[in-house]
């Protein structure tokens, strides 16, 4: 319990140091011949990091042949060429800077019917188990504390599922989907169980939007009222934060 690393450090910090780790390890997998599978968050929050693992790609001669994207999450009932997607956010942000190609990319299809979807996150699961588990999951925090789309309720034990956005999720995508009515109502998500089976978590959290949700995150008791809590469960998990998310400065 309560294992969470803080690290305080402006975001650019924070987004070097992070690629420097990730790049660390793909290289150390590489030379193994083994590959390494990063999860990754979509949001305001990783692009920092995101550019940073472009330009080590584009500058250093990071390669990410051997890099298997795994997405968090996938907004439900959107055409999979939809900008709006986290597919496309995540190609667009990420995926086609490096070299990675979306099909070698575990993303759920934005445009699955309901029963497909349930077939869709049994497999995923399944697909997770074979590739020995997600070496680096990258997270960021919403407001209302969750992890994925893991919203207050989810429970330790979830998995991978279908689940309704919260009015605050929603609420917060408005200006993406022209107002609320455009936003999603329904998304995939890992479930908190799959999140905490990654071997690394580092989650990112930068500005004052944030601090409320830190401090409730570090000092509120484990549980699913703040999923972001169950991150102090983790033998190895990271929350890097600003001095403004921190409520400093
Ligand atoms: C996105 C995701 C969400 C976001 C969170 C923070 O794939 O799973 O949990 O990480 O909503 O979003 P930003 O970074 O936009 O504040």
């Amino acid at each position: 319990m309560d294992q969470l690393e803080v690290r305080v450090q402006p975001p650019d910090q924070a987004a070097r140091e992070l690629a420097a780790e990730i790049a660390g390890l793909i290289r150390a997998r590489a030379e193994e011949g083994l590959a390494f599978v990063l999860g990754l968050a979509t949001g305001r929050t990783p692009l920092g990091l995101y550019a940073e693992l472009a330009r080590l790609h584009r500058e250093e001669g990071l390669s990410f042949e051997h890099v298997v994207a795994v997405n968090l999450d996938e907004y439900e009932g959107v055409e999979p060429d939809d900008p709006r997607s986290f597919r496309a956010w995540t190609r667009a942000h990420l995926l086609d800077a490096v070299g990675v190609p979306v099909e070698r990319a575990l993303i759920p299809p934005p445009d699955l019917a309901v029963a497909a979807e349930v077939a869709w996150c049994r497999a995923f699961e399944e697909r997770l188990r074979a590739l020995g588990g997600i070496d680096l999951q990258v997270l960021g925090l919403g407001r209302n504390g969750h992890i994925g789309f893991n919203e207050p309720g989810s429970a330790r034990e979830s998995r991978t599922r279908r689940v309704r956005l919260a009015p605050e999720t929603r609420q917060d995508a408005v200006d993406t989907w022209d107002g609320l009515d455009g936003v999603p109502t329904h998304a995939i998500t890992q479930g908190i169980a799959t999140i905490l089976e990654a071997r690394r978590l580092r989650a990112l959290a930068f500005g004052l939007a944030k601090r409320d949700i830190v401090r409730r995150t570090l000092e509120e008791p484990v549980g699913p009222r703040i999923p972001a809590t169950f991150l102090r469960e983790h033998p190895d998990a990271r929350l890097c934060v600003d001095e403004p998310a921190l409520g400093r400065g």
